[in-house]
């Protein structure tokens, strides 16, 4: 088992990458929490590795599960009130421990529950996609969809620590494993260096999903995502690298109403980000090809039939971090040099946008 440190000065906690489910709960004994444990579980995870997790449940004298359906129309206020309830007629008080196990839409719900039963309680994360152990475990952000807006309300909230077994990715379909790439490929532009190269060596162990591969990528991106975080706990700054490919993702995501996955929308964008980075002068040719040879051979099996441009980019700036009107992008120089708030021209990125389209264009 590995520790990643998340220090924050607001609230340090760790995460611990390569455990074994077998011993959270004399991690959470070592850790002092609270023992009074609500389990919101999905209920798929809970089906596939019942065993495990009732291992777990047993450990504790007051321990209650909530199993919940992963599906972003369940990511609710409605499925935060039955978590309250729940906890409310089992009596659960302040000194309760939520502990989500499933992806990000379990850890959403559960943690937005935990942050405002009673005014907070301790959260456990245990993410069991890749994408909820690269990304949406890890920085605080709760929150559920309301109004037919994504993630609109919501908190900040930091759990007590985040506990990684990689073991549960076993269960994985291979799409799930494809749309949590993205977000990886995407920390590996950002730090370049050993994680990039990583990942251009052992493409084929990554895809083949072999555990000493996989176990490295979640290390590795849970630290770059531990890094940025810590530096910026409110996502006013810094934190904005991790937005890099993100404005275009966020817009073809809506242009396909949302039948793409985020993963794979973040691809695309990190296609685009490298055709706007080189539009702009902001990179070299060689640099461009190099970073679309990087991302290739993860992006084999997205194909996209008829786009429509003008959509996509209206959606751009009305996406809500561009209030102002101008649109303001996350771009590199170079695999570990990230520029962020570069302002950029319609014409270049209309450019960007069509050419990166184009490589996933499948014909339709
Ligand atoms: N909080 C954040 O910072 C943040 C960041 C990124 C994304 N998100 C949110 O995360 C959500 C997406 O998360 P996700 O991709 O993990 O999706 P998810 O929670 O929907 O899980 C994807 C699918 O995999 C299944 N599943 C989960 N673990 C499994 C396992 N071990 N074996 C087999 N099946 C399993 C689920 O039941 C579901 O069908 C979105 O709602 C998004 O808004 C949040």
């Amino acid at each position: 088992m590995k520790k990643i440190e998340v220090p924050l000065p607001s609230k340090p906690y760790n995460i611990y990458a390569g455990a074994n489910l077998e011993k959270l709960p004399s991690m959470i004994k070592k850790e002092k929490l609270f023992k009074n444990v609500f389990c919101a579980v999905d209920e798929k995870v809970f089906r596939l590795h019942k065993e495990r997790i009732l291992n777990v449940s047993a450990q504790f004298e007051n321990f209650l599960f909530f199993r919940l359906k992963a599906e972003e129309n369940k990511k609710n206020l409605s499925s935060a009130e039955n978590i309250y309830s729940k906890m409310l007629k089992g009596n659960f008080g302040r000194d309760t421990l939520v502990l989500a196990i499933g992806g990000g839409i379990t850890g959403d719900v559960a943690g937005f529950a935990a942050a405002t039963y009673m005014r907070g309680v301790q959260l456990v994360h245990v993410p069991t996609t890749l994408l909820a152990a690269v990304d949406s475990a890890i920085g605080g952000k709760t929150g559920v969809n309301f109004g037919g807006a994504k993630n609109i309300v919501g908190a900040f909230y930091q759990p007590e620590f985040v506990f990684i077994d990689e073991d549960f990715l076993s269960t994985l379909p291979d799409a799930e494993i494809s749309a949590g790439l993205g977000e990886v490929l995407k920390y590996a532009l950002i730090t370049g260096g050993g994680f990039y190269n990583f990942i251009k060596k052992n493409k084929t162990a990554i895809l083949a999903r072999e555990p000493r591969a996989i176990k490295k990528i979640i290390f590795e991106s849970a630290s770059v995502k531990a890094g940025a975080v810590a530096k910026d706990e409110k996502e006013s700054g810094l934190r904005k690298i991790l937005n890099l490919g993100h404005t275009f993702a966020h817009a073809v995501e809506a242009e396909r109403n949302y039948k793409i996955k985020h993963g794979e929308a973040v691809i695309i964008g990190l296609a685009a980000a490298a055709y706007l980075s080189k539009e702009l002068n902001l990179t070299s040719e060689r640099i461009k090809e190099e970073t679309l040879n990087f991302i290739r051979p993860f992006s084999q099996k997205i194909k996209i039939d008829g786009f429509d441009l003008n959509k996509i980019f209206r959606t751009m700036f009305y996406d809500k971090k561009n209030r102002d009107g101008e649109l303001r992008f996350v771009l590199f120089s170079e695999p570990g040099n990230v520029l962020i708030d570069v302002p950029a021209s319609a014409k270049a990125i209309r450019r960007a946008l069509s050419s990166a389209l184009k490589l996933f264009y499948g014909g339709k």
